[in-house]
């Protein structure tokens, strides 16, 4: 199992925003792009147009993580866009399996994200459609929040949906709160995307940052020592 860092730009500068992408396109494997229209998240960023500007400002690809209404109408664009991930909440998609073969179709990765109250066993069947499952592990909405250990548990369920099922591929995201101590727990249970925002761009050196939750990281991948 690979593990991915994707670095939140949520925390960066926004006005200079290819210099932020630029200071971890070495090491990061994706940039991770917060889209909230206010609607289902109590905060406001950026849209397609911001997304566009930053695919031509990097190499990474772009993990789009759609906070917003109506995604069954607005998600397709961002994958028609050249967006390589897109992530809709499952809490305000009207028919997930329709967009997630549209977002596919349109050659992006789909992927369902879940807020901290919302379950995922209702909405297990849905893994054929999808790339990736993204369990939140903060409140959505700002950067910089508590890591909410108490999620721990539904992204243990979700692996556990996924093991053995050689059929699927479909990566298991977290995000909110994630740093080099919590990474490690993320890791263990079961984690193997994770985002990152305040402890990338909060830093005073990001690439090192994003090193050093990587190697934290690998540390909750590693086997456990003999007894
Ligand atoms: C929160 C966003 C996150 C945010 C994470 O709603 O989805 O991607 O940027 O920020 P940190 O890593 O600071 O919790
Ligand atoms: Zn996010």
């Amino acid at each position: 199992m690979g593990l991915r860092i994707s670095p939140s730009i949520l925390s960066a500068d926004f006005a200079n925003l290819a210099e932020s992408v630029a200071a971890v396109a070495d090491v990061a494997d994706w940039d991770h792009v917060d889209v909230m229209d206010n609607h289902i998240v109590p905060n406001l960023t950026q849209g397609l147009p911001v997304v566009e500007a930053l695919l031509r400002a990097t190499t990474l690809p772009l993990d789009c993580h759609l906070m917003i209404d109506e995604p069954d109408r607005w998600a397709p664009p961002y994958a028609d866009a050249g967006a390589g991930s897109v992530t809709f909440h499952i809490e305000a998609a009207h028919d997930p399996v329709r967009l997630a073969r549209e977002v596919r179709a349109l050659g992006a990765r789909v992927g369902m994200a879940l807020k901290p109250g919302t379950a995922f066993a209702p909405y297990a069947d849905l893994l054929p459609e999808l790339d990736m499952v993204l369990v939140m592990t903060v409140e959505p909405g700002f950067g910089g929040q508590r890591f909410m250990a108490d999620m721990l548990p539904k992204v243990r369920e979700v692996r556990a949906a996924l093991e053995g099922r050689d059929d699927l591929a479909v990566w298991l995201q977290v995000d909110g709160g994630v740093d080099e101590s919590t990474a490690v727990a993320c890791v263990e249970a079961g984690a193997d995307t994770l985002v990152a925002g305040s402890a990338v761009f909060g830093a005073t050196d990001p690439a090192e940052a994003v090193l050093r939750i990587k190697a934290a990281a690998e540390r909750g991948h590693a086997p456990a020592a003999p007894r």
